[in-house]
């Protein structure tokens, strides 16, 4: 059996913070993609190595750099994401991972669209983006990075810009995506909401 959930959404949306919790309650394979463009970034950065050939090289061990969700490589990520190349580079093994059996949660911002289209459940997590910034900005303070609310949220509209307006897979929601608004939910109350609709897809299956 071989059961896709494909979550996609803005930044700071809490795709990953949804993902971790069904990957735990279901016992699935959880994929965070925009760490591969995260991981890209930093590689091209410390290591001074065009984008394209970080991405060529990426190796696992690269998942683990340090500092992959500080802001700045936050940036980053967003600017490297936009070369073709690089996600070219980058698809095959979401893909590969994908396939694997039992079940598997990749997110992102076109795993609904390009990575997982005949995903078995798709989801577009969204919120507002005063709620988003205020979430990422508790996050970035939690982990003692400085920073200050105005400029995650001028960081976000900018990244969402970004990722939507680009030409390669661009952030959208499919068609056949379940849209999700967290705005006035806690987590909590939008993970009760998703498991649910996992076990409704579940059930089809
Ligand atoms: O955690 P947050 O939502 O802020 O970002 P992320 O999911 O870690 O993704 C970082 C960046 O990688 C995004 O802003 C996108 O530019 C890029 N990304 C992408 O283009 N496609 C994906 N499937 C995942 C991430």
């Amino acid at each position: 059996m071989n059961f896709v959930i494909a979550i996609d959404g803005p930044a700071a949306a809490g795709k990953g913070t949804i993902a971790v919790k069904l990957a735990k309650k279901f016992n699935f394979g959880y994929l965070d993609t925009g760490l591969l463009y995260r991981a890209v970034a930093s590689k091209s950065l410390n290591e001074g190595v065009k984008p394209e050939e970080a991405a060529l090289t990426l190796t696992q061990s690269d998942l683990s750099r340090e500092n992959l969700r500080d802001p700045n490589i936050s940036k980053e990520a967003s600017r490297v994401a936009v070369i073709s190349e690089v996600r070219s580079c980058l698809k095959s093994f979401q893909m590969d991972f994908s396939k694997k059996s039992g079940g598997v949660i990749l997110d992102g911002r076109d795993i609904g669209t390009v990575i997982c289209p005949n995903a078995d459940i798709k989801l577009f997590i969204c919120a507002t983006v005063e709620v988003r910034a205020l979430r990422r900005y508790k996050e970035l303070v939690a982990r003692g990075v400085k920073t200050d609310l105005q400029k995650v949220f001028e960081d976000i509209i900018r990244r969402d810009e970004m990722d939507s307006k680009r030409d390669h897979s661009p952030l959208r929601k499919a068609s056949d995506a379940i849209l999700v608004d967290t705005s006035s939910l806690s987590i909590k109350q939008a993970i009760i909401r998703v498991e649910k609709l996992v076990e409704q897809a579940l059930k089809k299956k």
